[in-house]
Protein backbone atom coordinates (compact mmCIF):
# COMPACT_ATOMS: atom_id res chain seq x y z
CA UNK A 1 0.00 0.00 0.00
CA UNK A 2 1.55 3.23 -1.41
CA UNK A 3 0.93 5.43 2.11
CA UNK A 4 2.56 2.56 4.68
CA UNK A 5 5.11 2.07 2.27
CA UNK A 6 5.73 5.83 2.34
CA UNK A 7 5.63 6.19 5.56
CA UNK A 8 8.42 3.11 6.07
CA UNK A 9 10.65 5.03 4.26
CA UNK A 10 10.40 7.88 5.76
CA UNK A 11 10.85 5.90 8.99
CA UNK A 12 13.96 4.49 7.42
CA UNK A 13 15.64 8.13 6.84
CA UNK A 14 14.50 9.33 9.83
CA UNK A 15 16.34 6.14 11.71
CA UNK A 16 19.16 6.47 9.63
CA UNK A 17 19.58 10.45 10.49
CA UNK A 18 19.36 10.03 13.78
CA UNK A 19 21.52 6.99 13.62
CA UNK A 20 24.49 8.66 11.73
CA UNK A 21 23.83 12.09 11.94
CA UNK A 22 26.72 13.79 14.14
CA UNK A 23 25.64 13.90 17.80
CA UNK A 24 25.80 17.44 20.03
CA UNK A 25 29.49 17.77 21.41
CA UNK A 26 28.98 16.00 24.93
CA UNK A 27 25.40 14.67 24.32
CA UNK A 28 24.66 11.21 24.18
CA UNK A 29 24.57 9.21 20.69
CA UNK A 30 20.90 8.30 20.60
CA UNK A 31 19.99 4.71 17.91
CA UNK A 32 16.42 5.01 18.78
CA UNK A 33 13.46 6.42 17.55
CA UNK A 34 11.08 8.27 20.11
CA UNK A 35 7.57 7.51 20.02
CA UNK A 36 7.27 11.33 19.21
CA UNK A 37 10.12 11.67 16.82
CA UNK A 38 8.13 8.54 14.82
CA UNK A 39 4.59 10.80 15.40
CA UNK A 40 6.39 13.62 13.96
CA UNK A 41 7.33 12.05 10.99
CA UNK A 42 3.88 9.94 9.76
CA UNK A 43 2.56 13.18 10.69
CA UNK A 44 4.45 15.18 7.91
CA UNK A 45 4.43 12.67 5.13
CA UNK A 46 2.74 13.99 2.31
CA UNK A 47 -0.48 12.27 1.30
CA UNK A 48 -0.03 10.14 -1.80
CA UNK A 49 -2.41 11.83 -3.73
CA UNK A 50 -3.09 15.43 -2.77
CA UNK A 51 -7.16 15.49 -3.23
CA UNK A 52 -9.81 15.96 -0.55
CA UNK A 53 -12.33 12.98 -1.25
CA UNK A 54 -14.05 13.80 1.92
CA UNK A 55 -17.40 12.23 0.84
CA UNK A 56 -17.76 9.39 -1.86
CA UNK A 57 -21.18 9.95 -3.44
CA UNK A 58 -23.10 7.19 -3.71
CA UNK A 59 -23.04 6.85 -7.87
CA UNK A 60 -19.13 6.49 -7.21
CA UNK A 61 -18.65 3.98 -4.32
CA UNK A 62 -17.91 1.40 -6.46
CA UNK A 63 -15.75 3.10 -8.70
CA UNK A 64 -14.08 4.67 -5.64
CA UNK A 65 -13.62 0.21 -4.97
CA UNK A 66 -12.35 -0.21 -7.84
CA UNK A 67 -9.55 2.39 -8.03
CA UNK A 68 -8.57 1.69 -4.89
CA UNK A 69 -8.01 -2.24 -5.38
CA UNK A 70 -6.37 -2.20 -8.82
CA UNK A 71 -6.28 1.52 -11.20
CA UNK A 72 -4.99 3.59 -7.73
CA UNK A 73 -1.64 1.17 -7.89
CA UNK A 74 -1.00 3.43 -10.96
CA UNK A 75 -3.25 6.69 -10.80
CA UNK A 76 -2.94 7.10 -7.22
CA UNK A 77 0.68 8.58 -7.32
CA UNK A 78 0.68 8.80 -10.77
CA UNK A 79 3.16 5.85 -11.73
CA UNK A 80 4.47 5.58 -15.04
CA UNK A 81 2.78 8.81 -16.39
CA UNK A 82 -0.90 7.67 -15.20
CA UNK A 83 -2.97 11.11 -14.69
CA UNK A 84 -3.98 11.22 -10.82
CA UNK A 85 -7.41 11.72 -10.15
CA UNK A 86 -7.85 15.50 -9.54
CA UNK A 87 -4.70 16.84 -11.86
CA UNK A 88 -7.55 18.53 -13.82
CA UNK A 89 -4.71 19.96 -16.41
CA UNK A 90 -3.74 16.58 -17.30
CA UNK A 91 -7.71 15.02 -17.67
CA UNK A 92 -8.77 18.07 -19.17
CA UNK A 93 -7.90 16.65 -23.20
CA UNK A 94 -8.23 13.07 -21.97
CA UNK A 95 -11.78 13.87 -21.22
CA UNK A 96 -12.39 15.96 -24.28
CA UNK A 97 -11.87 13.00 -26.20
CA UNK A 98 -15.45 11.69 -25.32
CA UNK A 99 -16.31 9.18 -22.27
CA UNK A 100 -16.46 6.10 -24.63
CA UNK A 101 -12.91 6.48 -25.58
CA UNK A 102 -12.00 6.90 -22.19
CA UNK A 103 -13.56 3.22 -21.20
CA UNK A 104 -12.62 2.06 -24.19
CA UNK A 105 -8.72 2.65 -23.39
CA UNK A 106 -9.11 1.83 -19.89
CA UNK A 107 -10.88 -1.72 -21.19
CA UNK A 108 -8.72 -2.55 -24.14
CA UNK A 109 -5.37 -0.54 -23.08
CA UNK A 110 -3.41 2.36 -24.38
CA UNK A 111 -0.32 3.29 -25.42
CA UNK A 112 -0.42 7.45 -25.14
CA UNK A 113 2.19 10.14 -24.85
CA UNK A 114 3.00 9.91 -20.98
CA UNK A 115 2.82 5.85 -20.41
CA UNK A 116 1.35 2.49 -21.30
CA UNK A 117 -2.37 1.99 -19.58
CA UNK A 118 -2.94 -1.81 -19.37
CA UNK A 119 -5.77 -3.15 -20.57
CA UNK A 120 -8.57 -3.07 -17.59
CA UNK A 121 -5.43 -1.88 -15.42
CA UNK A 122 -3.78 -5.29 -16.16
CA UNK A 123 -6.72 -7.44 -14.07
CA UNK A 124 -9.46 -9.19 -14.42
CA UNK A 125 -11.46 -6.10 -13.17
CA UNK A 126 -15.42 -6.58 -15.20
CA UNK A 127 -16.34 -3.98 -17.74
CA UNK A 128 -19.05 -2.24 -15.86
CA UNK A 129 -16.25 -2.15 -13.04
CA UNK A 130 -13.58 -0.45 -15.33
CA UNK A 131 -16.69 2.09 -16.41
CA UNK A 132 -16.79 2.83 -12.61
CA UNK A 133 -13.58 3.26 -11.90
CA UNK A 134 -13.10 5.59 -14.91
CA UNK A 135 -16.76 7.55 -13.96
CA UNK A 136 -14.94 8.03 -10.51
CA UNK A 137 -11.38 9.02 -11.25
CA UNK A 138 -13.16 11.86 -14.10
CA UNK A 139 -15.56 12.80 -11.66
CA UNK A 140 -12.65 13.96 -9.52
CA UNK A 141 -10.91 15.29 -12.16
CA UNK A 142 -13.40 17.82 -13.92
C1 LIG B 1 0.07 -0.36 -14.37
C2 LIG B 1 -0.34 1.01 -14.23
C3 LIG B 1 -1.80 1.36 -14.46
C4 LIG B 1 -2.91 0.80 -13.86
C5 LIG B 1 -2.95 -0.32 -12.83
C6 LIG B 1 -4.04 1.50 -14.40
N1 LIG B 1 -3.64 2.47 -15.28
FE1 LIG B 1 -4.85 3.72 -16.34
N2 LIG B 1 -3.22 4.59 -17.18
C7 LIG B 1 -1.91 4.25 -16.92
C8 LIG B 1 -1.04 5.14 -17.66
C9 LIG B 1 0.49 5.11 -17.65
C10 LIG B 1 -1.86 6.01 -18.38
C11 LIG B 1 -1.43 7.17 -19.31
C12 LIG B 1 -1.22 6.68 -20.73
C13 LIG B 1 -0.84 7.85 -21.62
O1 LIG B 1 -1.66 8.78 -21.76
O2 LIG B 1 0.27 7.85 -22.15
C14 LIG B 1 -3.24 5.64 -18.06
C15 LIG B 1 -4.34 6.27 -18.58
C16 LIG B 1 -5.65 5.96 -18.26
C17 LIG B 1 -6.81 6.63 -18.78
C18 LIG B 1 -6.80 7.77 -19.77
C19 LIG B 1 -6.83 7.24 -21.18
C20 LIG B 1 -6.78 8.34 -22.21
O3 LIG B 1 -7.35 8.16 -23.29
O4 LIG B 1 -6.16 9.38 -21.96
C21 LIG B 1 -7.90 6.06 -18.21
C22 LIG B 1 -9.36 6.42 -18.45
C23 LIG B 1 -7.42 5.03 -17.33
N3 LIG B 1 -6.05 4.98 -17.37
C24 LIG B 1 -8.23 4.23 -16.56
C25 LIG B 1 -7.77 3.24 -15.70
C26 LIG B 1 -8.64 2.43 -14.87
C27 LIG B 1 -10.16 2.53 -14.84
C28 LIG B 1 -7.84 1.59 -14.16
C29 LIG B 1 -8.26 0.52 -13.16
C30 LIG B 1 -9.23 -0.46 -13.61
C31 LIG B 1 -6.46 1.87 -14.54
N4 LIG B 1 -6.48 2.89 -15.47
C32 LIG B 1 -5.35 1.22 -14.04
C33 LIG B 1 -1.47 3.26 -16.08
C34 LIG B 1 -2.27 2.41 -15.33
Amino acid sequence: MPVAKHATMLLICAATLVACGKPEPGAPATAALTAAQIQAALANAPPVVPVAVAAVPPEHQNGKRVFDKTCGLCHGAGVGGAPRPGDKANWAPRIAQGMDTLYRHATDGFSGATGYMPARGGAAVPDADVKAGVDYMVSLSR
